[in-house]
């Protein structure tokens, strides 16, 4: 398979050739290009509260561990012994003093020093066989790591603009209220595609468009449309109202778009929820009484927060959703979604597991299914790349163009 050619062969406006969805050597090279040299959504610091707290992330045939430091910092590792490559962490989650591989017991510290080898030469050197270490960034409590060597530079540009918006919901101080992962039976590029969108929104998402818009997400309706057009006026004079009350509240709200023009692409913008406003729930009233950081009031809307290539992220007053995806197979990709509440909420008190996941247990598995359809025939023979709507889908197009483009800059010459 040629990769360049694939690459040149793409139309832009459209969705991509077949082999990028179906092909494994297509998914070695996303693996090696796309999440070995770019900076990766994997997790939350409430993931490793306490120093010695390991989590695990797969990211094909990468295997990281992440580790809360005793001086409180969270440091990356390859989750791989320096001895005969053993796996170090076997589970999702632990809790370490030091890092002992189970099969010959070497030790590690949290700093990733060798400081146990039994029968060993007299001349090994024990400082040569430290732990890969991995980069790792935290974004206001969101933490990115990066495979790569010479990670992308731009990632701080990324953390100063996204910053403010985030801090206000103060992810360091939450913690996980619920977790789920879901395999999606699709390419991982189908996942994100899909998210990209609210084009089908309005038909497959009963219980998220309760509280949520369809507009706001690269949605502008067609001009033949005369319902769809009133309800969009209707919507841009209730953002516009919003969005002046909370830039004079201190919360940021315009769009900042920068999904396809840099290596790290992102886009944040902070959004109007329907009915009270308050959150993505079945009865849009928020999920957790106790309010994210030092918020007051629940009617903040919802801040939607996109990173490349793999995730997205719903920041409401009461409560965090924030979504992880890794490729597993050319076909089969795992979404992680989180749900966040302030680290002092109580559950059956200030929440319930129940009414805070409703409206994202639902959407994922529609999503889920989306997905799995268009695989199920993107697939086939009969498949060529269709043109995305320019109303509806100018930020899937964006996905793809950073994609086409990440994938032309690693492969040219
Ligand atoms: S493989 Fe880890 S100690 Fe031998
Ligand atoms: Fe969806």
């Amino acid at each position: 398979m040629d990769i360049n050619a694939l690459i040149a062969s793409r139309i832009p406006g459209h969705s991509l050739d077949r082999a990028f969805y179906t092909s494994d050597t297509v998914f070695q090279t996303d693996l090696d290009i796309i999440f070995g040299q770019h900076w990766i959504y994997v997790g939350v610091e409430p993931d490793v509260p306490e120093p010695g707290d390991v989590v695990t992330v797969d990211i094909g045939h990468h295997a990281i561990l992440i580790v809360r430091h005793d001086d409180m910092s969270v440091r990356a590792y390859h989750n791989v012994c320096r001895h005969r490559g053993a796996r170090l962490i076997a589970g999702p989650t632990a809790s370490v003093g030091n890092i002992v591989c189970r099969y010959h017991q070497w030790t590690y510290n949290l700093d990733g020093a060798l400081i146990f080898a039994e029968h060993m030469n007299p001349d090994f050197d024990r400082t040569c066989h430290g732990l890969k270490p991995v980069h790792l960034q935290s974004l206001a409590g969101l933490l990115f790591i990066c495979l790569s060597e010479t990670p992308p530079a731009d990632f701080d540009d990324m953390a100063d603009a996204l910053t403010p918006y985030i801090e206000p919901h103060d992810p360091r101080a939450t913690k996980i209220a619920a977790q789920i992962d879901l395999i999606e039976e699709g390419n991982w590029k189908v996942t994100m595609e899909n998210n990209r969108e609210c084009y089908h929104c309005a038909v497959s998402h009963p219980e998220l468009t309760v509280s949520l818009f369809e507009h706001g997400f690269g949605f502008a309706p067609d001009p033949g449309n005369a319902a769809k057009q009133d309800a969009a006026c209707r919507y841009d004079a209730l953002s516009a109202r919003m969005k002046a009350d909370w830039e004079q509240q201190g919360f940021p709200s315009s769009e900042i778009e920068h999904l396809a023009d840099r290596a790290t692409g992102f886009r944040t913008e902070r959004l109007p929820l329907d009915g009270t406003g308050e959150s993505q729930t079945l009865d849009t009233r928020a999920a957790c009484r106790k309010l994210l950081g030092t918020l007051k009031n629940p009617v903040l809307g919802g801040l939607s927060m996109w990173t490349q290539p793999n995730s997205w992220h719903h920041f409401m007053a009461d409560h965090i959703v924030t979504f992880a995806v890794f490729p597993l197979s050319a076909e089969r990709t795992l979404l992680r979604t989180k749900w966040l509440v302030h680290k002092d909420a109580r559950e059956g008190e200030d929440y319930t597991v129940e009414k805070l996941t409703a409206v994202w247990r639902a959407t994922n598995a529609q999503d889920g299914a989306l997905v799995a359809l268009q695989q199920s025939g993107a697939r086939t023979t009969g498949y060529q790349p269709g043109p995305y709507s320019p109303f509806t889908e100018g930020l899937v197009d964006k996905f793809t163009s950073w994609y086409i483009n990440r994938l032309r800059a690693h492969t040219a010459g």
